[in-house]
């Protein structure tokens, strides 16, 4: 029997959404773009600063130059610190053909303004309405926190004109999803209520 819950648009995208590594050729319209940005400011932040800007990048000679740039760097700190489960990642940094942005046609860059102390959490509300506004919109994404290794190159930074007055907090990747992975499951969350 079908709920509420379970025939809610919203709640369903919530539900559905997964990070999308596997992209088909497709580009996405800056007028997309627009839409998911256009959602993202709908997040809240303290003190309604918004203290938010957005780049689109859409060279990929320039995302695969930060590509090339950040794997070395982030698998050299997985070999200082392995873990479980690291292996294949590490084995896929090392592969010239891997590219951190899994050949995604557009890159979005949520900065946040370093004057403002409640920037990386505010941006960070901005960037989960963008992914779920994508998947609403038929469109994948994923979070590449490696890509934030790009701020220890100046000359990277420049290239991606990112402000000095401003810190990368979301790399984020778009496109039309070629064949879905399977969604990661959820552990069942410890719930503690206090009444
Ligand atoms: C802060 C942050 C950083 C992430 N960095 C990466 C990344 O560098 N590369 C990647 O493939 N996925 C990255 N992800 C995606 C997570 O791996 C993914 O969200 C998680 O495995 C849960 O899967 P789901 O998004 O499909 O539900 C990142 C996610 C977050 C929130």
């Amino acid at each position: 029997m079908m709920t509420d819950t379970d025939s809610n648009r919203v709640l369903s995208v919530l539900r559905e959404r997964r990070s999308v590594r596997n992209y088909t050729d497709r580009e996405v319209s800056d007028e997309i773009l627009r839409t998911i940005i256009a959602a993202g400011i709908q997040a809240p932040t303290a003190l309604g600063f918004q203290p938010w800007q957005f780049v689109v990048v859409r060279d990929r000679d320039l995302m695969q130059r930060a590509s090339d740039y950040c794997k070395p760097i982030l698998a050299a700190k997985i070999a200082e610190e392995p873990r479980p489960g690291t292996e294949a990642f590490l084995a896929a940094l090392k592969n010239p053909e891997y590219s951190i942005f899994y050949n995604a046609p557009v890159l979005v860059l949520v900065l946040g303004a370093r004057e403002v102390v409640s920037s990386a959490v505010d941006c960070t509300l901005c960037a989960g309405n963008m992914m779920l506004a994508a998947w609403a919109l038929g469109l994948g994404s994923c979070w590449i926190g490696s890509a934030a290794l790009v701020q220890q190159s100046p000359d990277l930074l420049a290239a991606l004109k990112v402000p000095e007055d401003h810190q990368i907090v979301a790399p984020l990747i778009f496109g039309y999803p070629a064949p879905l992975q399977p969604k990661p499951e959820r552990r069942e969350p410890r719930i503690t209520w206090v009444r």
